[in-house]
């Protein structure tokens, strides 16, 4: 089913929590909602769910307008951060539970339901824990149980608000990797909520990227990591460097005056001359040793971690005195010989500014 979001409004009292949110959700696509804390994820999920009203605006559900559907008839499967399985009722009981409060005339003989539960039980690898309790089972287990259950009445839409928020990083890992295959299997067309970067860009097809109510980008994860809309999306998706200067437009392309250095940019087009912020992440620097004209910021060497295949190496600039971190491949950096309290020069492959006020605007939204 796919899912149809259009200039959705919410207020609660004064504050408002989605602004004129629109979104397409293709059928069959793993998308995660993507954002901190606060920004309205938990909220848009609620009402594509139909468990919370839109001050305005429509959620479409498979070309149809959904307002006037019920949850119920909405045939959503849901899963949340904290497991609401029934610690009175075993594993099998909690699976089956759907399928057995369905109306007469829908529900599944005795028979079918049993064959099902076992099958959903196969299917989240854990079938040989269906005489236990909720209590007996681990926080990962539980939300695989959870994510059963969910299945169980074959909903066309599945929601889930960060499944796996409250368990400790390994295990999520794991669990979000076990999605991925699981919905590569099922196809159902899903929403994952997600506060964390590293999850959305590893277990979606699509990202929307939230930040206070409204939606700063959509799009794959190569997309929206290589390509950053927007100053808030380049400073949520991973480390970032900023480089504060003075933009001059030419034909040609930009020039950033920043500091005692010039660096050519590339941009969106729709900078204008004035002050401006460049965002360049720290794989996207070369550095050299500083030699009188050289190109680039002249920085001396702080300090050198060296403990996976990157060196993760701190700069501090000659001419005012900012830190720039770069990322080095391990090799090239032993290679190069770099000493701590050396004199190099720093080149960006790749800078992308965005004027001042934008900038501005969008990193304080982002705090
Ligand atoms: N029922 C409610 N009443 C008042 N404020 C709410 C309610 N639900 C959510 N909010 C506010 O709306 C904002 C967005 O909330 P939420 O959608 O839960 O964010 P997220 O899931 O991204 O953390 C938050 O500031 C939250 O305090
Ligand atoms: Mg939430």
């Amino acid at each position: 089913m796919s899912i149809q979001v259009r200039n959705v409004q919410k207020q609660f009292g004064d504050f408002v929590a989605l602004n004129d949110v629109s979104l397409d959700f293709a059928e069959g696509e793993l998308t995660a909602l993507l954002g901190p804390s606060g920004c309205g994820k938990t909220t848009l999920l609620r009402i594509i769910a139909g468990l919370e009203r839109a001050d305005s605006g429509q959620v479409v559900l498979s070309g149809q307008d959904a307002s006037a559907t019920h949850v119920r008839q909405r045939n959503v499967g849901f899963v949340f951060q904290h497991y609401a399985l029934f610690k009175h009722m075993t594993v099998f009981e909690n699976v089956a539970f759907g399928l057995r409060v369905k109306p007469r005339a829908e529900r599944p003989s005795e028979a079918k339901i049993q064959e099902k539960v076992k099958s959903l039980l196969q299917l989240v690898q854990l079938d040989w824990l269906g005489d236990r309790y909720p209590s007996q089972l681990s926080g990962g287990q539980r939300q695989r149980i959870a994510l059963a259950r969910a299945l169980a009445v074959e909903p066309r839409v599945l929601l889930l608000d960060e499944p796996f928020g409250a368990l400790d990083a390994k295990v999520r890992k794991e669990l979000r990797r076990w999605l991925r295959r699981l919905h590569d299997e099922l196809h159902v067309t899903s929403v994952f909520v997600t506060h964390d970067q590293e999850e959305a860009l590893e277990v979606a097809d699509q990202v929307v990227l939230m930040n206070k109510g409204t939606v700063e980008q959509f799009g794959t994860p190569e997309a929206v990591y290589n390509h950053p809309a927007t100053p808030f999306v380049f400073g949520f998706l991973g480390n970032v460097n900023l480089f504060h200067g003075r933009l001059e437009v030419g034909d040609s392309g930009g020039l950033l005056h920043t500091g005692d250095s010039v660096l050519p940019v590339i941009g969106s087009g729709h900078e204008t001359a004035g002050d401006a912020v460049a965002y360049v992440r720290p794989h996207d620097l070369d550095l050299e040793r500083y030699a009188p004209g050289t190109d680039g910021i002249a920085v001396t060497l702080r300090r050198a971690l060296t403990l996976g295949p990157v060196a993760q190496l701190e700069l501090e600039r000659e001419d005012n005195q900012d830190v720039i971190e770069v990322a080095l491949p391990l090799e090239r950096f032993r290679h190069q010989g770099f000493r701590e309290g050396e004199l190099l020069a720093v080149r960006p492959r790749q800078l992308r500014v965005f004027n001042r006020g934008q900038a501005v605007q969008e990193q304080g939204a982002s705090t």
